[in-house]
């Protein structure tokens, strides 16, 4: 128990039942309750996650435009492909300082979902397809918030992976999926960083609602992962008060005007909720605001230019080069850039919905480019984000600048009001205005290059013609200044995906399974999400997970994997910059197991680690793969499981494009399940102590059936064919030798603890 835990165990033990229940919903859209007359004082949540924002006044969800500026960082999808841990802790201090200059207590962010399908319209706010990357960059921001005081939450919690239906929908996944995909990404953050609290989603999971789930939050989370802080209810996430705290839902927000909390105070009085649930409830949400008013205080003001430049230092390391034939890029000062698109001068730079910063300062990339190119930098509009306006006019002046250029450099992407928070999109593609612009540019000068800002991933049926494509997702409020610092090669591109681009929506792996219907999503797809699916299926993709492009190139060594005594396994490849500039390198680690005995993917990420290199320097790079993530969850011990065997250990700068391989053998975890009357014969000969009873048993019956009978039978071997049949029902086979009492002692043989 912590001091503020204990401390807050002493102050609720001295408040009457409606005090404590008063303490588990908020006082106002973004405050909790004080409870003066023993000392616990309120605390404020805001949102998150890329950057603070603290409504001004009038707090609802409507006011969402009017909050106090704060440096709005790259959201998920941009950090995300920067896969820096070092980073990503760096950015979550940041955002803690901020939080605290303003005296927010709990910043309401990261979010750790999976990105299960490309139409999700809230992808921009996650970070990958892949729960180890999700986790890992989750549990970096954790811990960069937390360690200025400053409490996260980490949402939405669980398996809210789509925007349709949310507050209703049942999302339908059997237990490995769930354990090993959807969980996974929220156990690495609670279990490596410990966040202050976990926000329950709106939806429902195999039909109950997460917000009164006691299995989600209360066995999973607490019991198994050993979390210790608050669970707070996504914002009107919660449909019945009295189930949800007795499931573990501590903190209702927002406010309920009392209501709630009366409900609470009934069921304590009618012997319908034990009183001690709500104690817990009470003091977890009373420890973090005794923890929060201890916290240092943070004075401000805040440095706005510090923020604005490790903005851009994120910014920068978040662009993924797709694609860079011939060099393309980087652009020289002297060439003549014919910068074409919207989203040059207006960028699109964050997503819509609840996590919508006001940004300190805002930067275009075009004003960035006439900064280093001056007078040969030109602009033309090119397409219009509404519509409006004569788009072959546009598209004409667009043309007629870039057949005058040296360079031509498209800005494409998604308009904002196709992808928000709220609702998903409906396809993939590009508006046609732009793929139509593309293709003229494309014609008019063979050296264009595409820059995309988009919070989902698109569909780039371009992507074999234009020699460049620069993905520049939604980059926070610097991205314009480090577009330009990658287009003019000042910063070394090295940002990969950490999910698949596909080459049609079609093939997506949840594409016949989303969004549901009548209140249903079913997770057909199983484990396989991202690239494991497409893996499986062997289907082509237009850019894989993992990849990104650098203007140098690296070579890898042969990688050695070795078994430390705890049981983790160390990785260790050399890396070497075979090219003329200095640059980082992405290096990815994926396990398989061939001999598995259970449905696996192909490969899974398992490690990673960002290496920094200058020109001709080779440094040795050294991951981790911890045996617990080489676990699957298994289903009839209900519980993760090692299974032994040779485990591929692939070293790859993408999913890909795997630099070189070995092999590791791996001892498993003991599995022994208790024996059952419908254990089947194979099971019961697969025991160490009830095989060989089994074996005595069956030997008159085998025997029998040995020899010409076997012969006649092709040589059959009768003690496979008889496998699959439950030990139960073999009496009528094995006559008395196996009848009912010999059965019975053979099973409690095999079930009474071992020695
Ligand atoms: C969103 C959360 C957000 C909360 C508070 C909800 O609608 O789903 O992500 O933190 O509102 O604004």
């Amino acid at each position: 128990m912590t001091r503020s835990t204990a401390a807050a165990a002493k102050l609720v033990a001295k408040m009457t039942i409606q005090e404590k229940a008063s303490l588990t919903s908020g006082a106002t859209f973004w405050t909790t309750k004080a409870v003066e007359r023993v000392g616990v004082p309120s605390m404020m949540l805001t949102d998150g996650p890329h950057g603070l924002r603290k409504q001004r006044a009038n707090f609802d969800h409507l006011g969402i435009g009017d909050s106090v500026p704060a440096t709005c960082f790259p959201p998920a999808v941009g950090l995300g492909s920067s896969w820096d841990v070092d980073l990503a802790h760096r950015v979550g201090a940041a955002l803690g300082v901020e939080s605290a200059i303003e005296n927010v207590a709990v910043i309401l962010g990261p979010g750790v979902n999976i990105k299960r399908s490309p139409l999700c319209g809230r992808n921009f706010e996650y970070f990958s397809e892949d729960p180890i990357a999700s986790g890992v960059m989750g549990a970096a921001l954790v811990g960069g918030t937390q360690s200025v005081g400053v409490g996260t939450s980490v949402k939405h919690f669980a398996a809210n992976n789509q925007e349709h239906d949310r507050m209703r929908a049942s999302s339908d996944i059997d237990p490995r999926p769930l354990r090993e995909i959807y969980l996974r990404s929220f156990q690495r953050v609670v279990e490596d960083a410990q966040p202050a609290t976990v926000m329950c989603s709106y939806n429902r999971i195999n039909g109950v609602f997460a917000s009164e789930d006691p299995f989600l939050l209360t066995r999973v989370l607490r019991e198994e992962w050993g979390f210790t802080g608050f669970v707070v209810s996504d914002w009107g996430a919660v449909h019945d008060r009295v189930a949800a705290i007795a499931a573990g839902m501590d903190l209702e927000m927002p406010a309920s005007g009392g209501r709630t909390d009366a409900q609470i105070v009934a069921a304590v009085r009618d012997g319908s909720l034990d009183e001690s649930l709500v104690d817990a409830s009470a003091t977890r949400i009373a420890a973090r605001a005794l923890q929060a008013a201890a916290a240092p205080r943070v004075a401000g003001p805040l440095d706005v230019d510090a923020h604005h430049a490790l903005a851009r230092e994120a910014a920068g390391k978040s662009i993924v080069l797709l694609k860079n034939d011939d060099r393309v890029l980087p652009m020289q000062p002297s060439q003549r850039v014919a910068v074409i698109g919207a989203f040059a001068t207006a960028p699109r730079y964050q997503g819509a919905g609840s996590s919508l910063i006001s940004p300190t300062r805002l930067d275009n990339a075009f004003d960035e480019l006439v900064a280093r190119g001056g007078e040969q930098v030109r602009f033309a509009q090119g397409f219009t984000n509404d519509g409006s306006g004569d788009a072959a006019a546009l598209r004409a002046e667009a043309v007629a600048l870039a057949a005058g250029s040296d360079v031509a450099v498209v800005f494409a992407g998604l308009p904002a009001a196709l992808e928000s928070e709220g609702f998903d999109r409906d396809n993939i593609d590009l508006p046609v205005a732009q793929l139509e612009l593309i293709d003229a540019v494309l014609e008019a000068n063979p050296r264009t290059v595409v820059v995309l800002s988009n919070g989902g991933v698109v569909a780039l049926p371009f992507a074999q013609r234009v020699p460049a494509i620069v993905e520049a997702w939604l980059l926070g409020q610097a991205g314009g200044g480090a577009t330009a610092d990658v287009l003019y090669g000042e910063v070394n591109p090295s940002g990969k995906l950490t999910e698949t681009i596909p080459l049609r929506l079609e093939d997506s792996p949840a594409y016949l399974n989303f969004p549901g219907e009548q209140g249903h999503v079913r997770y057909g797809e199983g484990l396989f999400v991202g690239y494991r699916w497409y893996d499986a299926r062997r289907i082509d993709v237009a850019f894989p997970f993992g990849h990104g492009l650098s203007y140098t190139d690296f070579s890898y060594g042969d990688a050695s994997a070795s078994l430390g005594a705890d049981g983790d396994v160390t990785v260790r490849v050399a890396v070497t910059n075979t090219g003329e500039r200095a640059g980082r390198e992405v290096v990815q680690v994926y396990t398989g197991l061939v001999s598995a005995s259970v449905q696996r993917p192909d490969r899974e990420l398992k490690a990673f680690a960002v290496v920094e290199l200058a020109p001709g320097q080779t440094r040795e790079v050294e991951l981790t793969v911890r045996r617990a993530d080489l676990a699957y969850w298994h289903i009839n011990a209900d519980r993760w499981v090692v299974e032994g065997g040779d485990y591929t250990i692939e070293v790859a700068a993408s999913s890909r494009d795997i630099r070189s391989m070995t092999t590791i053998r791996i001892e498993g975890d003991a599995v022994l399940l208790p024996l059952t009357r419908e254990s089947s014969l194979g099971e019961v000969f697969a025991h160490p102590v009830a095989g060989p009873m089994l074996q005595g048993m069956m030997a008159p019956v085998l025997a029998a059936f040995g020899g010409a009978e076997a012969d006649a039978m092709g040589g059959m071997d009768m003690q496979k064919m008889l496998s699959a049949f439950p030990i139960g029902r073999i009496g009528m086979l094995a006559g008395d030798a196996a009848g009912p009492e010999a059965i019975e002692q053979l099973l409690a043989a095999a079930n009474a603890p071992q020695a």
